[in-house]
C-alpha cells in the first residue's frame, strides 16, 4: 500500500513536533505545520532524516490559511489520509470563569476549537472520496467534565467544546471507515505544560499516533489518554 499521508497543525515544537518526528520513523509521509515560515523550516531541516518530511505554513486561526493548505494537499497529494488537530493555545491559569478576558476566551476558541472545526470541515470531503480517515482531536484532561475543576476558563471550556465536537464529527461520517478521535496527552514538558511536567513529548505523541492507527471498524467518537478510554 501507499504511504499514508498525515498533517499535523501546529508542529514546528511540542507534542506536534515530537508526533511528526515519531510518525517519521514509522514511514508516513508527514506534513509539518507552522503558523511562521521560518520556525516551519527550521523543524523540517531538523526531522529531515528521519523520513519524508513535508512543510507548508498553517494558521487554523485563518480560513485564508485554510484553504490555501487545502489547495497545497490537493496538489501534491491528491488526498489526505490522517489530520491530527494539535494546535492550541492559552493555558489561561491567571483567569477564573468569572472574570475572564472574553476577547482573550474567543481567541483561545478561535485555534482550540474553530481551528479544528475548520480543518475537519476542509478535509473530511476528501476522506469520504477515498473511504479512509483518521482525525484526532488533541484536546486535554482540563476539558473532561469529569476531572474538571475551577481555573484555566477558556482552555478547559475550548477543549469540552473540542471534545464535543469531537462526538458530532465521529456521528457525521459513521460507517464511512472515518474514525473520529480525542487525545489528552497527559502533561507534557513543553512551552505550554512547563518545566515541571512529567512526561516528555516523546511520551505526549503516544496516544495520538495510536488514535491515528486505529484499524478499520474501530473506536470512533471517544476520548483516550495512555490508549485507555477516559471519560469526557
Ligand atoms: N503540554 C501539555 O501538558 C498538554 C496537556 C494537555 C493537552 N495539551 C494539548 O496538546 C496540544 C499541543 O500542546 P503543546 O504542549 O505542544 O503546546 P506548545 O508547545 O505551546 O505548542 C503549540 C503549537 O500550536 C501552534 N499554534 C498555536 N496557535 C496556532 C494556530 N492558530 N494555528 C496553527 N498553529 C498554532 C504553535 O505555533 P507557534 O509556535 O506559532 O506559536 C505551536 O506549534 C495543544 O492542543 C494542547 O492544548 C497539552
Amino acid at each position: 500500500m501507499e504511504q499514508r499521508i498525515v498533517l499535523v497543525t501546529g508542529s514546528n515544537r511540542g507534542i506536534g513536533l515530537a508526533t511528526v518526528k515519531e510518525l517519521l520513523i514509522k514511514g508516513y509521509k508527514v506534513i509539518l505545520t507552522a503558523r511562521k515560515a521560518a520556525d516551519g523550516l527550521r523543524a523540517q531541516s531538523k526531522l529531515q532524516e528521519f523520513g519524508d518530511v513535508y512543510f507548508h505554513t498553517l494558521d487554523v486561526a485563518d480560513p485564508d490559511s485554510v484553504e490555501q493548505i487545502k489547495a497545497y494537499v490537493e496538489k501534491e497529494f491528491g488526498r489526505l489520509d490522517i489530520l491530527i488537530n494539535n494546535a492550541g493555545i492559552n493555558y489561561d491559569s491567571w483567569h477564573t470563569a468569572s472574570n475572564a478576558d472574553l476577547n482573550e476566551v474567543e481567541e483561545t476558541f478561535r485555534t482550540n476549537l474553530i481551528g479544528a472545526w475548520r480543518m475537519a470541515q476542509t478535509f473530511l470531503p476528501m476522506m469520504v472520496k477515498q473511504k479512509y480517515g483518521r482525525i484526532v482531536n488533541v484536546s486535554s484532561g482540563a476539558g473532561s467534565f469529569n476531572e474538571m475543576g475551577g481555573g484555566t476558563p477558556g482552555y478547559s471550556i475550548s477543549k469540552a467544546s473540542l471534545n464535543a465536537l469531537t462526538i458530532k464529527l465521529a456521528v457525521d461520517v459513521k460507517g464511512k471507515n472515518i474514525l473520529v478521535n480525542a487525545v489528552c496527552p497527559g502533561w507534557v514538558r513543553t512551552d505550554m505544560g512547563g518545566l515541571a511536567a512529567p512526561r516528555s513529548p516523546k511520551k505526549g505523541a503516544e496516544t495520538i499516533i495510536w488514535a491515528a492507527e486505529l484499524p478499520d471498524k474501530s473506536f470512533t467518537g471517544k476520548f483516550f489518554r495512555d490508549m485507555k478510554e477516559i471519560h469526557w
